[in-house]
């Protein structure tokens, strides 16, 4: 019997909030959906760098517990559907558990963690009535520890969970619920450290595979994918977009041998 594929191959998502648009990794996103013609609203605590056409830009901060209904609802009503939710809106801070204190442990979880959460509940009836997703941005620190990341650790694998649960639970309904784990990627986020502490970058870009930082752009481009009909069948996944690094123990390897002289094509 020959399957027919149901629902891959099909247009572009219609319409799509990003948090955290404004910047690094959200705005890079903002810009591939809109190539794909995706009508974009952004929600961020900050005016985005530089305007984009059919981009709708809310400042908001994610922390008010209203915030993120109301963006939704307004674009719900302006647009007619949503199709696509991204929660990319993050913030990081490098902490050992016994010098985080419980501010800095709820900031980052709300943030992080509950802002998605809120973010997503005021989206699912409006993705239910479209069958679409939520892809949500998770770090490959959620995978695996790395030093002083505790309370961004938790969040991020906190969103793990919450991404498998989504998916669990409204797959029926025609919504797709993954995440992206970035490794780490040169954006406003990290840029200072790139710039300013080469032993960081060193430590950091050393064990990875593809031997660079991420860009932008890879991030985006694994977004844009999960966003579309081509990942019609995916639900429930993290995929990271990391260069390989959380698939290999490299950082335990003292010198790396480099295999091109030796690879040879047949004729
Ligand atoms: N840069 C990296 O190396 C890296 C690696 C793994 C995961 N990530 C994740 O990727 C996501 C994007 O990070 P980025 O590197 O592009 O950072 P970024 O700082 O460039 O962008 C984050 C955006 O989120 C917004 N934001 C933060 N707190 C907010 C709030 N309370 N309300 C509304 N908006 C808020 C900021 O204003 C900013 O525009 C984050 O979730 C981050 O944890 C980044």
């Amino acid at each position: 019997m020959a399957y027919e594929r149901l629902e891959g191959g099909g247009a572009p998502p219609s319409a799509a909030l990003v948090t955290g648009g404004a910047s690094g990794i959200g705005a890079a996103t903002v810009a591939a959906l809109r190539a794909d013609g995706t009508r974009v609203a952004v929600l961020d605590r900050t005016q985005p760098s530089h305007e984009t056409d059919g981009v709708r830009s809310f400042i908001a901060d994610l922390a008010d517990p209203d915030a993120a209904r109301d963006v939704v609802d307004t674009i719900a009503a302006e647009w007619g559907r949503l199709d696509v939710l991204v929660n990319c809106a993050g913030i990081s801070g490098a902490m050992p558990v016994h010098e985080t204190t419980d501010d800095a442990w709820a900031r980052m979880i709300d943030v992080n963690l509950s802002a998605a959460f809120r973010t997503s509940r005021a989206a699912l009836p409006h993705l239910a009535r479209t069958r679409g997703c939520i892809i949500n941005v998770v770090s490959t620190i959620a995978l695996r520890g790395y030093p002083a990341q505790a309370a961004y650790a938790a969040s991020k694998a906190g969103l793990v969970g919450l991404t498998r649960q989504m998916a669990a639970d409204y797959g029926a309904d025609g919504v797709r619920v993954n995440a992206v784990a970035p490794g780490v990627t040169d954006t406003p986020l990290t840029s200072s450290r790139f710039l300013s502490d080469p032993e960081w970058v060193a430590d950091v870009v050393g064990p990875v595979p593809l031997q660079r930082a991420a860009r932008v752009e890879d991030i985006a481009g694994a977004i844009r994918f999960l966003a579309s009909s081509e990942a019609a069948y995916i639900t429930g996944q993290v995929l990271a977009v990391d260069g390989g690094v959380s698939t290999s123990s490299l950082s335990a390897v003292p010198r790396r041998p480099q295999f091109a002289s030796s690879l040879t094509v047949s004729p």
